[in-house]
């Protein structure tokens, strides 16, 4: 399925309202992408917790997850904490560092959000479909993640 990628961007933009929460744009992000890319079947941010040293889930639509607190280092999603670079898991079955949150998931991409160089937050994207992400996928979370990193 194609994907039109800026003209979903150009959507994003707009929700980007300086009386909204940072809570509730992340929300209308989350929303904005599972309804808008086919391929994106849970969407949601985790945001670092310094002190901890753990990701704390933030706005997320799709099923609950029980992963609501993950240590830096562990899963995909703390993995990218500790590097603050983009991961792209084609086929989760392949991934030793994984954390399972439904047996329907085949792939996953975590982009992070940094601020001044430093990792404060990530978007979690889980897929139902084998393979599906491509460098477009992650060029337009990057946009979004750079946006959403002024709101920190
Ligand atoms: N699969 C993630 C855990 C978070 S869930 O996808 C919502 C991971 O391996 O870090």
């Amino acid at each position: 399925m194609q994907t039109d990628f800026q003209n979903i961007l150009n959507g994003i933009k707009p929700l980007f309202d300086a009386s909204k929460s940072r809570e509730q744009l992340l929300a209308d992000i989350c929303a904005k992408l599972k309804e808008e890319v086919y391929h994106y079947d849970w969407v949601g941010f985790y945001l670092l917790d310094e002190n901890a040293n753990e990701l704390v889930l933030g706005p997320y639509v799709g099923k609950p997850t029980e992963h609501t607190h993950i240590p830096v280092g562990k899963g995909v999603c703390g993995q990218v904490a500790e590097s603050g670079e983009s991961k792209v898991v084609q086929d989760v079955s392949t991934e030793n560092n994984y954390i399972a949150c439904s047996i329907d998931v085949q792939s996953e991409i975590v982009v992070p959000v940094m601020k001044n160089g430093k990792f404060v937050a990530e978007i979690d994207i889980d897929s139902h479909s084998a393979g599906p992400f491509t460098d477009e996928d992650e060029q337009f979370l990057g946009a979004i993640c750079k946006m959403v990193a002024e709101q920190f």
